[in-house]
């Protein structure tokens, strides 16, 4: 028996509210994104005792998931992903409580299989038969997975050259149909928008708001597995900006449920050539300068047009925090300390809150006591060959153990 539908779509921006039956993703009178909000009656403690009991993953918070049928739920075991307390990485930085939340423990290794798990089932339940998506990669991977799972078609646009190996032979292998772009993520996004206005065909980047939605169980778990405690800082890679946006959505949640009474600073990272909102933030600018042609190593987060730029400069702003921008340098150093220090592997654009959070330490940002959580986005598997770029090929002996003997001692 399907639920009753217990939420609205609202524009962000003139707040003209819609009905979850259309297929629809931006406000047809002043064009803004939309947001899912729930009835005042689920905004209550109440609502959270259900989730108790329940294991640690998405659906653990269904109440406050918009999906109506839970027994068409399209899904992998996504969520329930580790916070690691980090007292090495805490201890070298000078810092006393520093957790990462390690998202590449997820099915196909990034946060994005928490968005993806509720945008195709809503998908099924809107009667869609394909879905489709831009990415630089980890999108891809995921819709594809889901997809598959689903029995949907999948397209998946990515941009020429730009993906990481890892995240391209995912969507491959689940049987998406992989179409290379011959420019940016921003400009394969701006295609498949078109493509799917024009086509029945649904789209589920992150201007899809049921991505969102999944996305906000970070915020859900981290108060959970801190106990009900709430991080000062909680630090995430920017890339189209709709993660930063989903954890603030998810903490305001739990805020106007009376479930906490303080809420964290949001802190978003971008790679210093794909930087608009940082530089909007930190240089105070009116209006967002896009950026051209983005340019990082960190794949993932090469994009110059962020979607959710709005929403995600509002959670900065809104929660206090800030933002900080990184090079390419500084984020290859902070992958290599946080798998040699605490054992957890993340591809570039996840150790993007790593070496923010570096930063932030060396401009007396952050303070000693601060309870700070980083997101680590995405698995360290998934770009291979920027690990292997850096190390020399180790070394070779002979199959004698007096020969391996005086080499370690050496
Ligand atoms: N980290 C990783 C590993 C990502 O894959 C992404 C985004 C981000 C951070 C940034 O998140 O866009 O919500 O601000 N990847 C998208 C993709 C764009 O296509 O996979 P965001």
């Amino acid at each position: 028996m399907a639920d009753q539908q217990r939420y609205n779509l609202a524009c962000l921006s003139c707040r003209l509210m819609y009905s979850p039956s259309e297929v629809i993703y931006r406000c047809r009178r002043c064009g803004d994104l939309l947001s899912v909000e729930y009835d005042a009656d689920l905004m209550r403690p109440e609502t959270a005792k259900k989730w108790r009991g329940r294991s640690l993953s998405v659906w653990r918070y269904a109440e406050l998931l918009p999906i109506s049928d839970r027994s068409r739920i399209v899904s992998l075991g996504e969520g329930g992903t580790s916070l690691n307390r980090c007292s090495r990485l805490g201890s070298e930085l000078g810092l006393k409580e520093v957790y990462v939340k390690n998202e590449g423990e997820n099915p196909t290794g990034s946060f994005k299989d928490r968005g993806m798990t509720v945008g195709v089932t809503r998908a099924l339940e809107l009667g869609i038969k394909t879905v489709a998506c831009a990415s630089t990669g980890n999108t891809s991977a995921s819709l594809a997975a889901y997809a598959a799972r689903a029995g949907l078609e999948c397209v998946v646009l990515i941009p020429s050259g730009k993906v990481a190996l890892g995240k391209l032979i995912q969507a491959m292998i689940y049987g998406a149909r992989v179409i290379q772009v011959k420019g940016n993520f921003d400009d394969a996004l701006k295609i498949v928008e078109e493509l799917c206005l024009t086509q029945p065909i649904y789209l589920l980047n992150s201007i899809n708001p049921y991505r969102l939605e999944g996305q906000k169980t970070i915020a859900f778990e981290i108060w959970d597995q801190l106990d009900g405690r709430v991080p000062d800082e909680v630090i995430v890679p920017v890339g189209n900006a709709g993660n930063i946006s989903a954890i603030w959505k998810g903490f305001r949640e739990l805020y106007s449920m009376g479930l906490i009474d303080k809420l964290p600073r949001m802190i978003g990272i971008q790679a210093e050539g794909a930087a608009p909102i940082a530089n909007l933030i930190k240089m105070g600018l009116k209006e967002i300068e896009f950026v051209e042609n983005p340019e990082t190593i960190a794949t993932a987060i090469r994009i110059g047009s962020p979607v959710n730029w709005k929403r995600a400069v509002g959670a900065i702003k809104d929660s206090n925090g800030f933002a900080e921008t990184t090079s390419d340098e500084e984020i290859l150093k902070a992958q290599r300390l946080l798998a040699s220090y605490e054992g957890i592997f993340v591809e570039p654009a996840g150790a993007a809150s790593i070496a923010g959070l570096i930063k932030l330490v060396k401009n007396g940002l952050v303070k000693k006591d601060d309870l700070i959580v980083c997101i680590a986005t995405g698995h360290g598997l998934k770009d291979p060959d920027i690990v292997l770029r850096q190390f020399p090929k180790p070394v070779e002996v002979e199959a004698d153990v007096n020969t391996l003997m005086k080499l370690l001692s050496s």
